[in-house]
C-alpha cells in the first residue's frame, strides 16, 4: 500500500507539502496541487485515517511496548501516556518485552491482528524490518525515549548528552575532584548519549582514564557490581555519576557496605528523577528526565497520527532539570 512518502517522492515535494495538501492546513500552489492529485492517483494512495475508517478498523485503542516494567522510570512513563489517551477517549493496552526482540515481534503481530489503533515504542529493539512492517501496514507509531537508530519515525525523548555534562558541571561546582561514571548498556541510546556527555566534560582532566567508566546494567544490581569495580580501580573518586537511578540507588547500597560516606567521601548523582530518589538515604541528587511530559506528549503525537492530522516524523528532544538533594551536598 502506498504511504505518504511514495506520494511526496512521485509528486516531488516534501511529506509535510503532501500533509498540509491533504489537511488543507496550508497554500499548496495549482501547480503542485495537480501533481499531487496526480500522484495520488496513480499510486491509489489511502491516507492511514482514511484506510482504518473504511475498513471500520478504528478501535479507539493504542500499544505502549515497554521494555522493563520492573524499573520505575517506565510506570511513569505510561501513568502520563495513559492520563492523555483517556482524555481523548483512547484506551491504551500496556506490552512488556523485556527489551527481547521475539516477544516484541509477537506483540506487533498481535496487536495488528486486534486491530490496534497505533503503537508507541519504548523499547529499542525495533528494526528496520519491523518499521517497514507497520508502514506498510499503514498502523501509525511513535518511538519514545529508547529509539532504534537510523530509523524514519518520530521520536519523544529527553537531552540525555546535555544532562551527563549537566551532572558533571553540578559535581565539579560541589567541590568533587575525580568522577567516575557507571553507565548503562550501550546498544540503548540513552545510556550512550549520557557517558559522552560525562566523557566530553571529564577527558581534559589530568585525572581523567577510561577505567574511570563502568558498564552497569541499568538495574540496582549492576549498579552495586559496577560501583565495586569502580571503588577497587580507584579507591581516590570523590564523586560517582551513575546513567539512571536504579545504578545510582545500588552504588549508595554498595558505598555503604564498604563504610564509604556519602557525600562526605564519594557524592553521588543519578539520572531519570524517579520518585523513589525522594526516599533514600541520603536523598539522591538526579537529572530529573521531563517523564510526565514526554509520556503526554508521545501520546498527542500518536493520537495526531491515528487521525491523520499530522503524517510527517519528527524529533521531539525535551530538556532534563538538575535536581539537587543531600547525596552531593559537600560542606566548605
Ligand atoms: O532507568 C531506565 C532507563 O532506561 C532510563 O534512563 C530511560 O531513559 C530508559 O532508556
Amino acid at each position: 500500500m502506498a504511504t505518504i512518502r511514495d506520494v511526496a517522492k512521485l509528486a516531488g515535494v516534501s511529506v509535510a507539502t503532501v500533509s498540509r495538501y491533504l489537511n488543507k492546513s496550508g497554500y499548496v500552489n495549482a501547480d503542485t496541487e495537480q501533481n499531487l492529485k496526480n500522484a495520488i492517483e496513480k499510486l491509489n494512495y489511502i491516507p492511514s485515517v482514511v484506510a482504518r475508517g473504511l475498513a471500520g478498523k478504528s478501535t479507539k485503542t493504542f500499544a505502549l511496548i515497554l521494555p522493563d516494567i520492573s524499573n520505575p522510570f517506565f510506570p511513569e512513563l505510561a501513568r502520563a501516556v495513559e492520563d492523555v489517551a483517556s482524555t481523548y477517549g483512547f484506551t491504551v493496552i500496556l506490552c512488556n518485552s523485556d527489551s527481547q526482540v521475539g516477544k516484541e515481534k509477537n506483540y506487533i503481530d498481535v496487536l495488528k491482528s486486534k486491530n490496534i489503533d497505533g503503537i508507541i515504542f519504548a523499547s529499542n529493539t525495533l528494526g528496520q524490518e519491523d518499521v517497514d512492517k507497520m508502514v506498510s501496514s499503514n498502523i501509525p507509531f511513535v518511538c519514545l525515549d529508547r529509539a532504534p537508530t537510523n530509523k524514519t519515525c518520530s521520536v519523544v525523548r529527553s537531552n540525555n548528552r546535555e544532562g551527563g555534562r549537566l551532572a558533571i558541571k553540578h559535581l565539579l561546582e560541589a567541590g568533587c575532584k575525580k568522577i567516575g561514571h557507571i553507565y548503562g548498556p550501550q546498544e540503548l541510546i540513552p545510556a550512550k548519549e549520557r557517558l559522552i556527555g560525562y566523557e566530553e566534560s571529564v577527558r581534559a582532566f589530568d585525572w581523567f582514564s577510561p577505567s574511570l567508566m563502568v558498564q552497569g546494567d541499568f538495574g540496582i544490581n549492576g549498579g552495586i557490581e559496577a560501583t565495586k569495580t569502580l571503588m577497587h580501580r580507584h579507591p581516590d573518586i570523590d564523586a560517582i555519576f551513575a546513567g539512571n537511578d536504579l545504578m545510582a540507588v545500588g552504588a549508595l547500597k554498595a558505598l555503604h557496605r564498604m563504610g564509604v560516606k556519602v557525600p562526605e567521601q564519594v557524592a553521588v548523582i543519578g539520572f531519570d528523577g524517579i520518585n523513589m530518589t525522594e526516599i533514600t538515604q541520603p536523598e539522591l541528587t538526579t537529572i530529573a528526565q521531563p517523564i510526565y511530559d514526554m509520556g503526554a506528549l508521545v501520546s498527542r503525537i500518536l493520537i495526531k497520527k491515528i487521525e491523520g492530522t499530522i503524517e510527517e516524523d519528527q524529533i521531539y528532544e525535551l530538556d532534563v532539570t538538575l535536581i539537587p538533594r543531600e547525596s552531593t551536598k559537600r560542606s566548605g
